[in-house]
C-alpha cells in the first residue's frame, strides 16, 4: 500500500487525532482508521460497507458513476469485445494479459483438470433429484477438500496454485452436472476438444441418445456471460471468500462460502428472481400494474434485474450483454416466448420512466443474463450456478491476493452493542 499522502483531524470531546489518508491509483481517497480504537477508544459504524475499503486491492476498478469497470486496467467493454473468458481469467490470476505462449500453456492445464473424481459421482447421488443446483453446487465444491487433498494448503503458493487450476477447470462440470442431476439424465463427461464455454454448453445440453451441436453464436454468448460475470471487486460474495479464508480455511471451503453468499436474490440470485418475475407479469398488457408496484412505497415489490448498488449511471456489463441479448434473440426469436416479449417491451417501458431515471435504475446485468439464458433453454434455477462459475475466477483471483499479503489479519468486525448489559441469571421458577 502506498504511503499517507495527507492526514484528517478527528476530534471527540476535544481531543485530536490524526488518521492518515491514502490516494489510491483510482477512485476515492481512503482515511485509514486502523489505529483509531487503540487511541481514540471508539469504533466507527458502517453496517452494509457503504463507506469502508476492506481491503487494498490491484485486480479490479470500478467508478459506478462513470460505469466503468476495469479488469487491471482494462475496461470491461474492450475485454468482452476483444478477449475471451479463460485469457481474462489469466489476466484477473496473474495480472498481466498473457503471451501466446503463456495463454495455450494456461489453456491447456485447465483443459487437463476438467474432469471429477469419478467417487464424487456417488457423493451428487446423495442429493435428492429436486435439489437446486445451487444447494448441490454450495455442497460439492465444499467436498472438493475431501478429494483433492493436495491442494488444500492456503500456506503453500504451489498448493494454491493448483487449487486455481482446480476450480476454474472443474466448476463447468459441477454445475452441468448438477443441473444433469436436477433434471434426472445422465452426466456427460466433458471433451477436451472444445473451448471453455461449448465443452459447458454441451455438457448441459447433450444426451447420450444425441451429442448436442454447439452453435457458435451461443457459444460466444455463454463465453461473454462468463466473461461479464468474472470479477466485481469487494462484493457480497467476494468479501465472504475473503473473510472465510481469513481464518485460514481451503480453497474448496472458501469458495464453497462464496457461493452460499451468492445465491441470495439481492446478489447472483437476481437473474432467477427476474425471470421469475418476468414470468409473473406474463404478458405485456400487464406492465403497468407492475411498474406501478416497483413505485409504490407501500409495497415491498422490486424490478429484478433493475438497480445497482455501484452503478449509478449504468452498467456497463448490461450494455455488452444487451448486445449478446440481441444477438441471440435474433438467432432463436421471441415471437413464441411470452416471457422474453414481457422483457423487452419492461426494458421499453421502465427506461421510459422518469421514477427509474431519477433513482437511476437502469437494467443491470442480470437481467440480460437471464433472457439470454432462458433463450438458450437453462430453467432459471441454473442461472445462479452460471453465475457461480462464471464468479470462481474473481473469487480465487482476489483470495490469493489476500493470501499474499504478509499483513493479513483474520477479519473481525465490532458492532454497536445495544442489548441489555450485564444482568444476574434468575432461576426458571422466579420467571
Ligand atoms: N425496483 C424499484 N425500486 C428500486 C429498485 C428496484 N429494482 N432498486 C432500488 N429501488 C429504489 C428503492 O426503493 C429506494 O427508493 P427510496 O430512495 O425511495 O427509498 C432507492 O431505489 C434506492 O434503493 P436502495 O435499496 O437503497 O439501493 P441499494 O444500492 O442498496 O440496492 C440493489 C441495490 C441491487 C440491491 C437494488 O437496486 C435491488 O434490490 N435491485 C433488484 C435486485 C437486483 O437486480 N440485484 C442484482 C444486482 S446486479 C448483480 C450483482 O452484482 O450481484
Amino acid at each position: 500500500m502506498s504511503d499517507a499522502t495527507k492526514t484528517a483531524t478527528l476530534t471527540i470531546d476535544g481531543q485530536d487525532y490524526e488518521l492518515p489518508i491514502y490516494s489510491p491509483t483510482a477512485g476515492p481517497d481512503v482515511l485509514d482508521i486502523r489505529k483509531l480504537y487503540a487511541q481514540a477508544g471508539v469504533f466507527t459504524y458502517d453496517p452494509g460497507f457503504t463507506s469502508t475499503a476492506s481491503t487494498d486491492s490491484t485486480i479490479t476498478f470500478i467508478d459506478g458513476g462513470k460505469g466503468e469497470l476495469l479488469h487491471r486496467g482494462y475496461p470491461i467493454d474492450q475485454l468482452a469485445a476483444k478477449s475471451h473468458y479463460l485469457e481474462v481469467c489469466y489476466l484477473l490470476l496473474y495480472g498481466e494479459l498473457p503471451s501466446a505462449a503463456q495463454l495455450e500453456d494456461f489453456e491447456s492445464r485447465v483443459t487437463n483438470h476438467t474432469m471429477l473424481h469419478e467417487q464424487m459421482m456417488n457423493f451428487f447421488r446423495g442429493f435428492r433429484r429436486d435439489a437446486h443446483p445451487m444447494a448441490i453446487m454450495v455442497g460439492v465444491v465444499g467436498a472438493m477438500s475431501a478429494f483433492y487433498h493436495d491442494s488444500t494448503d492456503p500456506s503453500d503458493p504451489w498448493q494454491r496454485e493448483v487449487a486455481s487450476i482446480r476450480l476454474i477447470a472443474k466448476m463447468p462440470t459441477i454445475a452441468a452436472m448438477a443441473y444433469k442431476y436436477h433434471i434426472g439424465q445422465p452426466f456427460v463427461y466433458p471433451r477436451n476438444d472444445l473451448d471453455y464455454a461449448s465443452n459447458f454448453l454441451r455438457m448441459c445440453f447433450s444426451v447420450p441418445a444425441e451429442d448436442y451441436e454447439v452453435d457458435p453464436i451461443l457459444a460466444r454468448a455463454m463465453d461473454r456471460i462468463f466473461t461479464l460475470h468474472a470479477d466485481h471487486e469487494q462484493n457480497a460474495s467476494t468479501s465472504t471468500v475473503r473473510l472465510a479464508s481469513s481464518s485460514g480455511a481451503n480453497p474448496f471451503a472458501c469458495i464453497a462460502a462464496g457461493i452460499a453468499c451468492l445465491w441470495g436474490p439481492a446478489h447472483g440470485g437476481a437473474n432467477q428472481a427476474c425471470l421469475e418475475m418476468l414470468r409473473e407479469i406474463g404478458t405485456v398488457d400487464r406492465i403497468p400494474e407492475f411498474i406501478a408496484r416497483a413505485k409504490d412505497k407501500e409495497d415491498p415489490f422490486r424490478l429484478m434485474g433493475f438497480g445497482h448498488r455501484v452503478y449509478k449511471n449504468f452498467d456497463p456489463r448490461a450494455t455488452v450483454m444487451k448486445e449478446s441479448a440481441d444477438e441471440v434473440l435474433d438467432l432463436l426469436g421471441v415471437e413464441n416466448n411470452p416471457t422474453l416479449q414481457v422483457a423487452k417491451e419492461l426494458e421499453k417501458a421502465a427506461l421510459a420512466d422518469p421514477y427509474f431515471a431519477e433513482k437511476k435504475l437502469f437494467p443491470n446485468v442480470d437481467f440480460y443474463s437471464g433472457i439470454i439464458l432462458e433463450a438458450m433453454g437453462f430453467p432459471t434455477s441454473m442461472f445462479t450456478p452460471i453465475f457461480a462459475l462464471s464468479r470462481t475466477v474473481g473469487w480465487i483471483s482476489q483470495w490469493k491476493e489476500q493470501l499474499s499479503d504478509p499483513a493479513l489479519k483474520i477479519g473481525r468486525p465490532r458492532q454497536l452493542y445495544m442489548g441489555e448489559t450485564s444482568r444476574d441469571y434468575m432461576d426458571i421458577e422466579n420467571r
